[in-house]
């Protein structure tokens, strides 16, 4: 399988089937990528991205996905702890700590809690944290789901920053961490070389950090 970074959370997983996560680009459009599934962790614009004009078959929330739906999104609903098999891929939503709400006046419901998803593809796992800050049950998400790569926000203020993403990532034990979110914008900058130091230098877990457009190969049965 390969993952593609392209910036802020936006991830593409590329194996049997494409799954592109948080489908928001700051600068660029991934409308080109053409996925067969797309995941939204949370109802927040730097995540919803381009869900409504991709119209793929789009996993979220059960509130957030019954807006998707009215949207014209073919969306299926799901919840905290559950697990989807969808287009060949395997989906547990997990919990995140944060808020959600969608830009949009007309939207006047709830939107749903804020959420992860551990995607398993051709033997591969691989855990996308969501916007979240630490908690402790990521070591249940490890033992449960035992993540091959760990996605995890490291640029602060409306996430984890680096000194949490540390825990997050030993709670997790997925041998290769690639963080996300941060220096998009300045108010969520971070060390990743820092980050990547401080990681390596104190447990047996690689860091690797992609720049926007970046690919990484992640060998099955790893
Ligand atoms: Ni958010
Ligand atoms: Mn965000």
């Amino acid at each position: 399988m390969h993952l593609t970074w392209f910036g802020h959370a936006c991830v593409l997983l590329s194996g049997t089937k494409k799954v592109l996560i948080d489908p928001f680009v700051d600068e660029g459009s991934i409308a080109g990528i053409d996925p067969d599934l797309v995941l939204v962790t949370h109802g927040h614009f730097d995540h919803l991205g381009e869900t409504i004009h991709l119209k793929k078959p789009t996993v979220a929330i059960g509130e957030l996905a019954h807006y998707l739906q009215a949207k014209g999104v073919p969306a299926e609903g799901m919840n905290i702890g559950g697990t989807l098999d969808i287009c060949g891929v395997r989906v547990t939503m997990t919990q995140a700590l944060h808020s959600s709400r969608i830009d949009d006046p007309a939207m006047t419901g709830s939107t749903g809690a804020a959420a992860g998803f551990v995607v398993r593809m051709d033997g591969v796992s691989v855990y996308h944290a969501g916007d979240t800050g630490l908690f402790s049950d990521m070591k249940l998400i490890g033992e449960l789901y035992h993540p091959d790569v760990a996605l995890l926000p490291i640029g602060g203020r409306y996430t984890m920053g680096t000194r949490e993403a540390m825990m997050a990532a030993q709670f997790v034990g997925a041998k290769t961490v690639v963080p996300i979110h941060y220096n998009t914008w300045e108010k969520i900058t971070a060390d990743a070389g820092e980050f990547k130091m401080a990681i390596e230098r104190t447990t047996d877990l690689t860091v690797k950090i992609l720049q926007p457009g970046e690919s990484l190969e992640i060998p099955s049965g790893a």
